[in-house]
């Protein structure tokens, strides 16, 4: 595999990669100073002609970052699953994903594309996730929910059912969402509220 950014999230992804047997060959980082990553090469700014059989993951935490650096990646991209997740045999998960360990998604789930499904996140049944959304550790999805494009589910938070979180939404870390959450809407607490749009989008 090899990997862009060569952040804290690209450790947990070398993390999974390893336990699943699968090597990283190389990381893309435009931060010069950076050489090495878990002993791992870090050899500079994304080359669209880098040569290379493996396939690539953009391992960058930030929805809006991830959604940006893959504009320009020219490799096909890879998935990755630490051997921990309970993943159901219906599920579908999208290029470019991960799901990490210790996740659970049950069945009929989709998992759209350059999607994070964090350590210890459970994705119950019927769930669509839509494309660069990030379910943080520990959150919760009951079923039936529809997370669009880009939408953050922040660390422990708890969506109830058959709701829709809309594109690029962000639901605040250990919140109780009971309501639809509109697009940019950032909602914290419990009962989840508005309390402003999210503007990096
Ligand atoms: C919701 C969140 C995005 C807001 O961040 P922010 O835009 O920097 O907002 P601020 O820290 O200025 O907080 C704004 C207000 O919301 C409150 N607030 C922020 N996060 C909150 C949370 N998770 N729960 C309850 N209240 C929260 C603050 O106390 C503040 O209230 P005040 O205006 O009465 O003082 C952020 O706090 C958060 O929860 N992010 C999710 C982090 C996460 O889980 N990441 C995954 C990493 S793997």
């Amino acid at each position: 595999m090899l990997l862009y950014g060569a952040s804290g999230h690209a450790k947990v992804i070398i993390s999974c990669l390893h336990a699943s047997r699968t090597s990283v060959e190389a990381i893309f980082d435009d931060d010069l100073r950076k050489e090495s990553l878990l002993t791992i090469p870090v050899i500079g700014p994304y080359q669209t002609d880098y040569e290379s059989n493996a396939p690539l993951i953009v391992a960058v935490g930030d929805n809006a970052i991830r959604h940006r650096l893959t504009q320009t990646v020219r490799h096909p991209y890879g998935i990755a699953i630490h051997p921990s997740a309970q993943v159901d045999s219906s599920v579908q998960i999208g290029a470019g994903s991960v799901v990490l360990h210790g996740a659970i998604l049950q069945a009929d789930t989709r998992i759209g594309s350059h999607v994070i499904i964090n350590t210890g996140a459970s994705v119950d049944h019927d769930c669509a996730v839509g494309d660069f959304a990030h379910v943080a550790p520990g959150a919760v999805l009951c079923g039936g929910i529809r997370v669009e494009t880009g939408a953050l589910i922040g660390a422990g938070a708890v969506i109830c059912p058959n709701l829709n979180i809309g594109k690029w939404a962000i639901v605040g870390a250990g919140a109780v969402v009971i309501r639809p959450v509109p697009d940019y809407a950032v909602v914290v607490g419990n009962p989840g509220r508005i309390i402003k749009l999210n503007k990096t989008a």
